[in-house]
């Protein structure tokens, strides 16, 4: 079969990790008989550096007529680059905004689990790891204060700032059902996280996610505040299955959730809109303290291009080829210096994506 993915390899460590999640494919679709032709579309810095936007309408033209998109990350260094400093839509993030919103990607799917030979890496007590941890984050992505109306204004000369968070009964709703959906071919069991003891579009989102766990009758609905998520995550992480939250309080819940499978540069992600059309990322940023130097661990971004070829284009042997081969790289001992530990072969970016090429 043919593929059309649309890739955005956008800033920092980017391109170098998009470059070897396509190594990756290419050795499926050789492997397997699949042609993966990709088209770069330009988004972030390289875009406002390019054309002085973060996203022309062209290249969100070219990801809405691709099979898939698979992007690396975007952003220069926060408070110290020269894309900081200028309106909010010229930012590079808002390039990122504008896509997942363009593309209608409401869910967002963080899987957080911990490969047996990661333990080492994980700073969770072996009495907390247990035999492992295995949850899925479904965060929304195109409402709440990502998307709320923003500005700053001088009043009586001192300078404030609002950010409005919004949320719509059929925002949730849709997202609600995605969380179900997933917790029905898992453990069963999805937490809810708020802040209900405070924010009206909290209590609207519990009434809204517990109207939907009616049509869920096997599936075990709990709620959590966000605050008691927080610390729940590090005190006893093997509690959770499928964790459902809203957009910011997802960005947070899941970097922490990253960091106890070992590194964030192992969390992938897959973000969905109602469709099988998907844009695949890792969950961490363009990481610019560590770009150029091939030390970047691609695995995050790997493991989104398998999520891509399981969810968009129902090639499950060949996402399952990819997963293994992670497996394997990890079990025999080589490490990205992010997941280093003592006895372990350090390798660096392009070595870690030959060899899980090779064990394909
Ligand atoms: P970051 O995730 O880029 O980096 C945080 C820390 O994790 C850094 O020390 C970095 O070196 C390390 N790290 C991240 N990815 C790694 C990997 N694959 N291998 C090894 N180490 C890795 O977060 P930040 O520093 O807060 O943000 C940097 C820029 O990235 C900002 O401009 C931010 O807006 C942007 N960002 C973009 C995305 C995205 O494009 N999806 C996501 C998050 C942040
Ligand atoms: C992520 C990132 C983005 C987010 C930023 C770069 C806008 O942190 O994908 O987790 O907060 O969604
Ligand atoms: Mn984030």
């Amino acid at each position: 079969m043919e593929y059309r993915i649309a890739t955005i390899s956008g800033d920092g460590i980017g391109p170098e990790i998009v470059r070897e999640a396509k190594k990756v494919l290419d050795k499926v679709g050789q492997k397997y008989g699949h042609n993966f032709n990709y088209e770069e579309v330009l988004m972030g810095g390289i875009s406002i550096d390019t054309y002085g936007v973060p996203l022309t309408d062209e290249a969100l033209e070219t990801a809405k007529k691709s099979d898939a998109v698979l992007l690396g990350a975007v952003g220069g260094n926060v408070g110290n680059s020269r894309w900081y400093d200028v309106a909010p839509n010229l930012r590079p993030e808002a390039g990122l905004l504008a896509i997942r919103k363009g593309l209608n990607l409401f869910a967002n799917i963080r899987p957080a689990y911990l490969y047996n030979d990661l333990a080492g890496a994980c700073p969770l007590k072996q009495e907390i790891i247990g035999d492992g941890f295995d949850m899925v984050i479904v965060r929304e992505l195109t409402g709440g204060l990502y998307f709320g109306e923003r500005h700053t204004e001088t009043v009586n000369g001192v300078e404030q700032a609002t950010d409005t968070l919004v949320y719509s009964e059929k925002e949730i709703r849709r997202v609600a059902i995605k969380a179900f959906e997933i917790a029905m071919k898992r453990k069963k069991k999805v937490t809810s996280v708020d802040k209900a003891n405070v924010l009206d579009s909290s209590r609207l989102w519990r009434k809204v996610v517990a109207e939907v766990a009616k049509d869920y009758p096997e599936v075990t609905l709990e709620n959590m505040l966000v605050d008691n998520c927080a610390m729940q995550l590090v005190m006893n992480p093997r509690q959770f299955d499928v964790i459902l939250t809203e957009n910011m309080f997802g960005d947070i819940l899941s970097d922490e959730a990253s960091m106890i499978t070992g590194s964030i540069g192992m969390l992938s992600s897959a973000s969905l809109n109602e469709s099988k059309f998907g844009l695949y990322e890792p969950s961490h940023g363009s990481a610019p303290d560590i770009a150029g130097k091939d030390i970047a661990n691609p695995i995050a971004t790997i493991l989104s291009a398998a999520m891509m070829l399981r969810f968009s284009f129902d090639l499950d042997k060949e996402a399952d080829a990819i997963e293994d081969a992670v497996r394997k790289v990890l079990a025999e001992g080589y490490r990205t210096v992010d997941i280093m530990d003592e006895d372990k072969k350090q390798v660096g970016t392009t070595e870690m994506g030959n060899l899980i090429c090779d064990r394909i």
